[in-house]
């Protein structure tokens, strides 16, 4: 999704602006641009596709002599909403070549301000909704107003989520930034300041953070900030030092970050159960700050792998604290009069703790009356701002878009929170209580055993490489995780994928079935697997290449399967009640492999962004 960075004070501003820009390459984007000014001009540099080729752009114009560096500079990566993907659309936008805006979010009233500013002799070059944000600074500059007073008129006139910075020729030493919905972190320098869409960007620069808070806009100015609220109060907000981590992050030898991402589970979760489990069974989990004290029903809303987590949760809380749990979209709870009978709490899943439509569920349900809770892994997110009570991941920064780790950690928190609420609501007994905490314990070795599959993975990938549509089957708790399975495998790969339930296949999909397309299905035998073998069989007997994932019982039971990959030998009840986070391995290492076959970009897959921060 759009990032944003911009540095005042510094002489080597681009330099340094397109450092942070590198830094938010993994959330995703098109094109990218630069404003800066030199000898009293707006100079723009963009181009459409990856970074490198604006970094191409900049040393050809400098060795021409035709880029200057200065001490401002503004940045931008963009993922597109309004308008193609090509050089004009590509921010900085500017007006009069004396201002330049870059711009996070949607302004959602872009088409009224639009055909004003065109009845008023502004010309525009590109069909963004963001170049009414230039425009409008230049019309009301040309009417006298400050910078600031220029600022807060253009505020006043925009509708939507947005994060802006504006540069203007006529404020040579100052920014103007705000932020609504979107978010956007000032940080404090030594006679320079810095902006950018969250604090990684700017972490080379400074570990002194400001978070803007929704309806905060700032002026920043090469040896201050002022900001101030919605209501144009002058306002101090707290000072943050954060550590400065991104510059650790390498791919450590592998070949794609997601590679590294999926290998390294087995070392990183380690991290997400020391928080959660003390001294083996002391579960350090406040449920009274979860906001759940009387017996009542959950509410868990996410988006993308988060929300297939939040699917897993519901089963086990049900399963195991006899607590209803409703699970629901985060794009589809705020825009619906969602009933909250029987609810005291909700519970945001997220990994960048920055996704739009999860944070605007948040709110809504705060709204609504609910204690608002969330499982993040990017501590001071918005989201973790936001939330009440934040439980962490804590597996370090997640680059591939696709989600992996943050996956299988996101499902850990939610077994400890369904052992807590068991111990709590349904009673359940202490040693029960050790044993679910000793299986958390044993999920990191138990995930380096199912690594070990990934030959075997490799060669199913070589095989379904050329598929035009793969279907993935589930049935109870692996149900999410054929969802899980056929996403991670879309994102990436760009095959059409599906995840249904096994058991609905006989009520329409099984009509998707002809000869030869692949039907993938992950099973471990928990008592329930026949059910799930006779669904296979339905797709083998209709021509399908069936392919199994599954401990020996199910394999030996589902002989007359095409490709049989057998999983490593885990004792039967920790593995029927921790498939999720067994079965979440092979099914990311077959999308891994399938789109390193195809070659196609694995840690920035078209079209995607890591941290979608529009609705
Ligand atoms: C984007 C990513 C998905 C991710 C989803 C939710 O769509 O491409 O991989 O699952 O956002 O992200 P979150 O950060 O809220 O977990």
């Amino acid at each position: 999704m759009c990032g944003v960075v911009a540095v005042i004070g510094k002489e080597n501003a681009s330099q340094l602006v397109i450092e942070g820009l590198k830094k938010l390459e993994y959330r995703g984007y098109d094109s990218a641009g630069i404003a800066s000014e030199a000898n009293g001009l707006l100079q723009i540099v963009k181009s459409e596709g990856k970074l490198f080729k604006l970094v191409d752009k900049i040393s050809r114009l400098s060795n021409e002599k035709k880029y200057f560096d200065s001490s401002i500079a503004l940045g931008h990566t963009r993922w597109a909403t309004h308008g193609n993907v090509n050089v004009d659309n590509a921010h900085p936008l500017t007006s009069e070549n004396r201002i330049a805006v870059v711009h996070n979010g949607i302004i959602e009233n872009y088409e009224i301000l639009k055909e004003d500013l065109i009845s008023e002799g502004f010309v525009f070059k590109s069909q963004t909704d963001t170049e009414v944000l230039p425009h409008l600074f230049m019309k009301y500059i040309k009417l006298g107003n400050d910078f600031l007073k220029a600022g807060r008129l253009v505020l006043q006139d925009i509708k939507g989520a947005f994060a802006f910075v504006a540069m203007s020729l006529d404020f040579p030493n100052q920014l103007f930034v705000s932020r609504n919905s979107s978010p956007l972190a000032i940080g404090l320098g030594e006679k320079s300041n810095f902006v950018g869409s969250d604090a990684k960007s700017i972490d080379h620069l400074t570990q002194r953070i400001i978070y803007l808070e929704d309806g905060d806009h700032a002026l920043v100015n090469l040896d201050g900030i002022e900001i101030f609220d919605k209501n144009k109060n002058k306002i101090n907000r707290k000072i943050i030092n954060i550590k400065a981590e991104i510059g650790l992050i390498t791919k450590g030898g592998y070949r794609h970050f997601m590679e590294k991402e999926i290998f390294e589970q087995p070392s990183v979760i380690p991290q997400t159960i020391s928080n959660l489990i003390k001294n083996n069974s002391e579960i350090n989990i406040n449920l009274r700050r979860l906001g759940i004290e009387t017996k009542s029903a959950l509410l868990i809303t996410a988006a993308g792998t988060s929300y297939y987590a939040a699917m897993v949760g519901k089963y086990w809380i049900e399963h195991i604290a006899d607590l209803p749990v409703i699970v629901d979209l985060a794009s589809e709870y705020r825009y619906r009069k969602p009933s909250i009978f029987g609810q005291t709490s909700m519970i945001v899943i997220s990994q960048s703790g920055e996704s739009l439509d999860t944070l605007m569920a948040l709110r809504y349900a705060k709204k609504l009356g609910l204690s608002t809770n969330s499982i993040v892994n990017v501590e001071g997110s918005t989201i973790d701002r936001e939330a009440e009570y934040s439980l962490y991941t804590r597996v370090g920064a997640e680059i591939g878009v696709a989600s992996t780790k943050s996956f299988t950690s996101q499902l850990i928190i939610l077994f400890v929170i369904s052992i807590a609420l068991g111990e709590k609501f349904n009673k359940l007994q202490s040693k029960k209580i050790h044993r679910f905490c000793n299986y958390v314990n044993k999920l990191p070795n138990a995930i380096a055993q199912m690594l070990k599959i990934e030959d075997k993975i490799k060669l199913v990938a070589q095989n379904i490489k050329n598929s035009k549509s793969i279907i993935f089957l589930g049935r109870g708790l692996l149900y999410p995780i054929a969802l899980e399975g056929a996403l991670k495998l879309k994102e990436i790969s760009y095959i059409h994928a599906e995840g249904f339930a096994a058991g609905e296949m006989k009520h329409g999909p099984i009509a998707l079935i002809e000869d030869n397309v692949p039907v993938i299905m992950f099973l471990v035998s928990d008592g329930n697997e026949d059910k799930a073998i006779s669904n296979l069989q339905e797709a083998y007997s209709r021509g399908a290449k069936v392919i199994l994932i599954g401990d020996r019982k199910c394999i030996e039971k589902a002989s007359f399967a095409h490709l049989k990959i057998e999983i490593p030998n885990f004792e039967t009840d920790f593995k029927s009640l921790l498939s999720p986070l067994l079965m979440a391995i092979p099914a990311q290492l077959l999308a891994y492999h399938v789109a390193n076959e195809r070659g196609t970009d694995v840690d920035q897959p078209r079209n995607l962004a890591k941290s979608v921060t529009v609705e």
